[in-house]
């Protein structure tokens, strides 16, 4: 786990895991140099989020868990940012998908992963 800084690590495996290939991609997204990297990344970003959202529903589903409505909505609006800014990115309009990946990636990882999936996993621990 190279990327997961260790505040964020949560001691669920699969989730630590997923976290730290979020992370080595939001990374590699803040460095891209071209326009085409940073959309090819971006597109990586996406589909990433896709399956990790979906992997951490699943496992909300398959246990008793009170916060699956709220967490599963964080997940709506998160993906839903994502897709917008996307567009904006495949529309040419990539200064606003770089400021986005700038300044507010990495504030909506740390607070979703403290908030949300700490919660999850702690949950997954019992
Ligand atoms: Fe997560
Ligand atoms: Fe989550």
């Amino acid at each position: 786990m190279k990327y997961l800084p260790e505040w964020a690590r949560v001691g669920v495996l699969a989730i630590d895991e997923r976290h730290d290939e979020f992370c080595e991609i939001a990374a590699r997204l803040k460095a891209a140099k071209s326009d085409d990297e940073f959309l090819e990344v971006f597109c990586e970003l996406y589909s990433h989020t896709v399956s990790h959202f979906k992997a951490e529903e699943d496992d909300m589903d398959g246990m008793e868990y009170p916060n699956s409505y709220e967490h599963k909505k964080e997940h709506e609006k998160a993906l839903a940012e994502l897709d917008y800014f996307l567009d904006k990115t495949k529309n040419g309009k990539i200064f606003f998908a770089r400021a986005f990946a700038k300044d507010r990636l990495d504030d909506w990882f740390k607070t979703h992963v403290l908030n949300m999936d700490s919660d999850l996993a702690r949950a997954m621990k019992l």
